[in-house]
């Protein structure tokens, strides 16, 4: 029997590793909802639509919802998103995309768009979805679910260096500031559900913290 695995959390919480080591070793596919969402700002971007925080033109954003298409490309050790047809990865993981996807995420049309293309993604199980309602909107019957906190320090040091391998070096005030600002838009839909198993990163080295959930993933599967 196949499961539905969520694991929820906030920006730069460390979830992402946690869902994919989680999906290897079970064998199970990796969605990445946030992706989505990123996707999504980006073709709004793309139209012209989306230019700022305050300058979003949320009807016609809603009116091309159907025209966009998202999938995932898994060639071994890597995982790409395609926005109509293009690899986007690169793009969707800018300081840009990044600042300007909570105020698109915001939009509740988008919500619901995403929500059923995520149920539809899930609906065979036999997945990890990471993201921030998955456990509580998304899919509330999920039999295991996870929500990732981190201490400030470690979330801001960790969105550090994965931008100075993207080679975008920033400094640690305004990345603490963007998690701030972000988190705080998120806040209204990201939550842990009532039967997610907590996890605090950072209090255990990674491989314990995995191979606990994976311990827990198959006193609950079996
Ligand atoms: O997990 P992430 O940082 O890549 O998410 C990008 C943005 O998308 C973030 O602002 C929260 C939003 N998001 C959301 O609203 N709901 C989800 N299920 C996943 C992400």
């Amino acid at each position: 029997m196949k499961i539905i695995v969520a694991i929820d959390g906030f920006a730069a919480s460390g979830k992402s590793t946690i869902a994919q080591d989680l999906a290897e070793k079970t064998g199970y596919t990796h969605i990445d909802s946030g992706a989505m969402y990123r996707a999504v700002t980006l073709f709004g971007m793309q139209k012209g639509l989306v230019t700022s925080a305050l300058n979003i033109d949320s009807k016609k954003l809603i009116e091309l919802l159907p025209t966009i298409n998202i999938s995932f490309d898994r060639i071994p050790c890597s995982y790409a998103t395609i926005l109509n047809g293009k690899n986007v990865e690169k793009e969707i993981r800018s300081l840009e995309v990044s600042n300007l996807t909570p105020h698109v995420a915001k939009i509740a049309e988008v919500r619901d768009f995403l929500t059923a293309r995520l149920r539809d993604l899930g609906k065979d199980k036999g997945i990890v979805m990471e993201g921030r309602d998955i456990g509580t909107v998304v899919f509330p019957d999920a039999k295991m679910k996870v929500f990732v906190t981190a201490p400030l320090t470690l979330s801001v040091e960790r969105r550090l260096e994965e931008l100075k391998q993207q080679g975008n070096p920033a400094t640690y005030q305004s990345v603490k500031n963007d998690i701030l600002e972000r988190d705080k838009i998120d806040a209204a839909w990201t939550y842990p559900a009532k039967d997610a198993i907590r996890i605090e990163n950072g209090s255990k080295p990674l491989t314990d913290i995995v191979q606990n959930l994976l311990s827990m993933f198959y006193r609950i599967k079996n």
